[in-house]
């Protein structure tokens, strides 16, 4: 997608210096476009954790890569070598507990490098199944675009032509992953068709993705958008000022239970009882087999409370952080909750939409269906 009219990507191998990747440090959005290079795991490991880059996707390609970057640097005696690959993907697997893209990623890069002996040959191959991972995800994405447009059209037609009025929680852009997004992927590919297209961005406290980064998005790409408080849903839906949902997820079980972003289940909630389509978008990288019930096996993130008590804005052309609450005052923040299938319309993945359940999942993925819960 482009920014400022020139494409990008949110992760690539820096142009004359290509054992160093390149990220968009979304810390710094929307006021400020920052490139980071990281040139060793720490740097990796570090960028996830403290969100420099985030969504699920992404944070997959990233730990493939920051993989790549540990043998590159890795010893090369062939008895240290195993201790070393081990703890190298340990660590980028600790950074976020929530989404499975991480931990898929990470193991199919230890399957990959397996095939070769020196620490060198691994590097090589660890670099090739990163770019692998990357560009499924750009296809998968682009997939589900089209996969999804259908329903925006149809709304569109039964409309006779006015804005289709989308809700979307969080950022599950082409930020949240290398290129189109999952959520928003429907979304461009129906702007780019000239169907008339209207956004709620939920602004999604306490990290604010939604009024940082979507409507950064939606707006470098011309999508009609209003940024709303993330309590305004319920009231938009009771008014019909709602057409459909899009979110993004996580991790999806494989009875089709979503993980998602905090407050993406009171959407849910919202959208069922008012009648309005509640669709999630992910690539398959986010469904994992292993699990059955979202609600009690997935892990939820739980992140510093002080991303909850400062918020981050710009004042004179500085980026300030400032306290909310009393001082004396705890806090808790909670990532993500869990949307039961029950209020899932229908799954958007790159094979097509399937209804949220273990039938429908697996007859769209029968090679998943074939792996047993934990
Ligand atoms: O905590 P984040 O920003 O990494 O959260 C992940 C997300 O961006 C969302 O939950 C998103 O909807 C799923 S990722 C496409």
């Amino acid at each position: 997608m482009k920014i400022d009219g020139q494409h990008y990507r949110t992760i690539w191998q820096k142009p004359g210096e290509p054992e160093v990747i390149q990220i968009i440090d979304q810390r710094n959005l929307p006021h400020e476009l920052v490139i980071e290079d990281l040139r060793q795991l720490e740097d990796f490991a570090k960028a996830i954790k403290e969100m420099h880059v985030r969504g699920a996707p992404l944070i997959g390609s990233t730990a493939a890569y920051g993989m790549y970057s540990a043998l590159l640097h890795g010893p090369d005696d062939k008895r240290r070598l195993p201790k070393y690959i081990r703890e190298s993907a340990a660590l980028l697997k600790d950074t976020r507990p929530t989404a499975v893209n991480l931990a898929y990623a990470v193991d199919r890069v230890l399957a990959a490098i397996e095939a070769a002996d020196s620490r060198e040959a691994k590097a090589e191959l660890a670099l090739q199944a990163a770019h692998d991972i990357t560009e499924e995800s750009v296809d998968h994405c682009a997939r589900i675009g089209k996969h999804g447009l259908p329903l925006i059209r149809e709304i569109s037609e039964r409309k006779g032509g006015a804005p289709v009025n989308i809700l979307t929680h969080c950022n599950a852009g082409w930020m949240a992953c290398i290129d189109h997004g999952t959520a928003t992927a429907p979304i461009y590919r129906a702007h780019d068709a000239g169907i008339p297209v209207h956004v709620w961005v939920d602004e999604t406290r306490p990290r604010n993705q939604g009024a940082r980064i979507t409507a950064y998005e939606l707006l470098q790409h011309g999508v009609p958008h209003t940024v709303i408080t993330d309590n305004a849903g319920g009231h938009l839906m009771q008014h019909g000022m709602v057409d459909l949902v899009i979110v993004g997820s996580d991790r999806t079980t494989r009875r089709g239970d979503v993980a998602n972003k905090i407050g993406t289940y009171l959407k849910a909630l919202a959208a069922n009882a008012n009648g309005v389509p509640f669709y999630v978008a992910l690539p398959s990288s986010t469904l994992d087999f292993s699990l059955h019930d979202g609600v009690a096996e997935i892990p939820i993130e739980e992140r510093s409370a002080d991303e909850v008590r400062y918020i981050r804005g710009m004042r004179n052309g500085k980026i300030y952080e400032v306290l909310l609450t009393p001082v004396d005052s705890p806090a808790v923040n909670y990532g993500f909750d869990v949307t039961p299938a029950e209020l899932v319309t229908g799954l958007i993945t790159e094979r097509g939409i399937c209804d949220a359940n273990e039938d429908a999942i697996s007859a769209q993925f029968p090679e998943f269906s074939r792996q047993k819960p934990a």
